[in-house]
């Protein structure tokens, strides 16, 4: 009896906040990245704050390679606004100037300091912590924020990049994604295919060479295939093989 009246007080309160965090917009969280790393392999710190209106969901987002308390114009600004009204979704990506997480159109657009496309293959990502940062704790209430989110972000579904990039990139020093033929060599396997696949049901975007460090840390980290689903030994040979270059 005592076990079950906890049970429904935990479960009360998770509702709550999950309530709140539905009512209250402009949420932010700020985590250290699992998957980020600093050039020194150092941590790296992301403040991400989420905006939603009727045709368009905007994901911003402080980024520090310096630490905590690195001087707040060394942290990179960076965004990605979500363009709800078509089939698939489209993308848009920003690297903005370093400034506060608000968002307003016309906000001047820099370089980029690193190819989008490498790591967002498919709009926004799945927002992962070190669970393990001695800096940065991830409280309760970070969780079931982080944990929504997370939902949001998985179920935009196949979500692609705006035309945009496709004309402004020619011209791109660094490109929003490598245009290379081999670059673009497509992971061909299939216990990956059936999701990572352009159309269809379930698709999320094929993956190219690319995207091979997060498809490595994926890996490693057991993201990938899914809970649930499994990778033949054959399939694991390709991936490798794939990973390494051929
Ligand atoms: C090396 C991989 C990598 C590259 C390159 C990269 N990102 Fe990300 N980005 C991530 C990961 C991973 C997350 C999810 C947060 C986390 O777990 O650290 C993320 C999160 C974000 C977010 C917060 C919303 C979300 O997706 O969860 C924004 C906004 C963002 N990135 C914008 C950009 C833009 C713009 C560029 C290009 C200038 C870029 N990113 C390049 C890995 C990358
Ligand atoms: C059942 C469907 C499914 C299968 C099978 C699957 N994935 Fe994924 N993959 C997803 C979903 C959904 C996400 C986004 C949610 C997440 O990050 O957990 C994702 C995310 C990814 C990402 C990050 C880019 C993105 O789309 O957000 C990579 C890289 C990736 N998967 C690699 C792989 C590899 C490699 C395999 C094969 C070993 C694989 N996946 C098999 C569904 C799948």
């Amino acid at each position: 009896m005592k076990h079950l009246i906890k049970t429904a007080l935990i479960a009360s309160i998770l509702a709550i906040i999950f309530l709140v965090i539905l009512i209250q917009d402009d949420q932010e969280v700020l985590i250290e990245s699992a998957e980020s790393k600093a050039p020194s392999n150092g941590p790296v710190y992301n403040q991400i704050k989420w905006f939603s209106s009727k045709d368009k969901d905007v994901w911003m987002m402080n980024q520090s390679h310096y630490g905590l308390n690195a001087p707040k114009k060394e942290w990179e600004r960076l965004a990605i606004v979500i363009d709800k009204t078509t089939s698939p979704k489209t993308a848009k990506y920003f690297q903005l100037g370093s400034g506060k997480l608000e968002w307003q159109e016309g906000l001047a657009k820099q370089s980029y300091r690193v190819s989008c496309y490498m790591c967002h293959s498919n709009g926004p990502r799945v927002i992962r912590p070190n669970y393990a940062s001695s800096l940065r704790k991830v409280s309760l209430w970070d969780k079931a924020k982080i944990t929504y989110w997370n939902l949001r972000i998985k179920f935009y579904g196949r979500v692609i990049p705006h035309p945009d990039h496709k004309r402004e990139d020619a011209n791109l020093e660094v490109p929003f994604r490598w245009r290379s033929s081999f670059e673009n060599q497509v992971l061909n396997v299939k216990s990956c295919t059936s999701c990572h696949k352009d159309f269809g049901f379930l698709a999320r975007g094929t993956l190219k060479r690319q995207h091979i460090l997060t498809i490595k840390f994926m890996l490693r980290e057991g993201h990938m295939p899914p809970f649930g689903f499994s990778i033949s030994e054959s399939d694991k040979k390709l991936i490798n093989q794939f990973i390494g270059g051929l």
